[in-house]
């Protein structure tokens, strides 16, 4: 089952009394614990009444009833994906749900539209779900699933103070529009992930932009430290957007330097290799000192040593 298949036929069959419950169980994701149905039953008010919108709620498989613990019920991703969107729906930030954008490793990416109209990037975090598939059947991966929902939340809220940092100062990020729990909302950029463009006009003059921008985050205080060529997008008409912001880090962490140094080095390889890009103009090369420091001279002799050898 897909987020799409949850929203498009289990989202409208919940009513407000779903949405408390889940709510409830929710209330317990930092105990990391089960709740056991009698608590769920007094925080709601709904005391016995409870068991059937449990039912319905565990049928649906928006909640699971781990094995050898005492009657209770935990929260699976797919309810904590239909509670962020009951907000945001609540909030008028969406109103209708599209289709999946982007479907990756640590985030699911959908479109949708809000309620004046304007297209919205809608990405759901999902870290580590890889390891979490198999968690039911594990009464001791109950813990790390309630850490990753955590995580997945913490992930959010931090790729969304990126946005709200950049966007502001001009840098090519997405426009920030909502976050909630492990959901951040975005303006969508029509455009495709670098590494796959099939042509670019100007490929120089592409780089000095993407680095213009590492620049201004910069000095925003924001690196980004997961700079792969799948995380720049570029349109048609050679505009681009930087995406992907959790792991961002301040310029006074200590490993900050050597994630602006690892980010750069993907970046130059990507366009000496692709793109045969071998000499930059001098603007550009002294941004790129001002950013890497010492390691300057070992990324440019990269560069000159690898062009030499085709
Ligand atoms: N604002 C946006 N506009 C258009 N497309 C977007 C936007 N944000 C994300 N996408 C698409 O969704 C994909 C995944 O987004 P993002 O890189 O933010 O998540 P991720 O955590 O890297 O996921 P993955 O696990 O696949 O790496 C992007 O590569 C891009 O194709
Ligand atoms: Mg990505």
């Amino acid at each position: 089952m897909s987020l799409e298949y949850y929203v498009k036929n289990i989202f409208g069959k919940l009513d407000e009394d779903h949405f408390k419950v889940l709510r409830a169980i929710e209330m317990n994701l930092q105990a990391r614990e089960v709740v056991p149905v009698e608590i769920i039953g007094r925080i709601t008010g709904f005391g016995w009444r409870v068991e059937k919108l449990l039912k319905k709620l565990h049928e649906y498989r928006l909640i699971w009833a781990p094995r050898g613990v005492a009657r209770g019920y935990a929260l699976n991703y797919y309810g904590m994906d239909l509670l962020a969107l009951k907000a945001l729906v609540d909030k008028n930030v969406i109103e209708s749900f599209g289709k999946p954008i982007g479907v990756g490793k640590e985030a699911d990416v959908y479109d949708a539209l809000s309620p004046s109209g304007v297209r919205l990037a809608v990405k759901f975090f999902r870290i580590g779900r890889t390891s979490f598939r198999g968690y039911e059947k594990h009464r001791t991966a109950l813990m790390t699933a309630h850490t990753y929902m955590l995580a997945s939340m913490k992930a959010a809220a931090r790729e969304y103070k990126a946005l709200r940092i950049l966007h502001p100062r001009g840098v090519a990020v997405p426009k920030p529009v909502a976050r909630n729990r492990h959901v951040v909302v975005t303006e969508i950029f029509y455009g495709i992930e670098i590494s796959s463009a099939p042509y670019i006009e100007n490929p120089v003059e592409v780089l000095c932009e993407i680095i213009r921008n590492l620049k201004l985050a910069y000095e925003a205080g924001v690196v980004h430290s997961d700079l792969s060529v799948y995380n720049i997008l570029i349109t048609p008409e050679q505009k681009i957007l930087i995406i992907d912001w959790p792991q961002w880090v301040d310029p006074k962490h200590p490993m900050a330097q050597r994630y602006m140094v690892r980010d750069m080095r993907n970046l130059l390889r990507f366009f000496r290799r692709k793109w045969n890009v071998l000499e930059l103009p001098m603007e550009c090369l002294r941004l790129i000192k001002d950013l890497c420091g010492e390691t300057f001279n070992t990324l440019m002799g990269e560069s000159r040593s690898k062009g030499m050898s085709g």
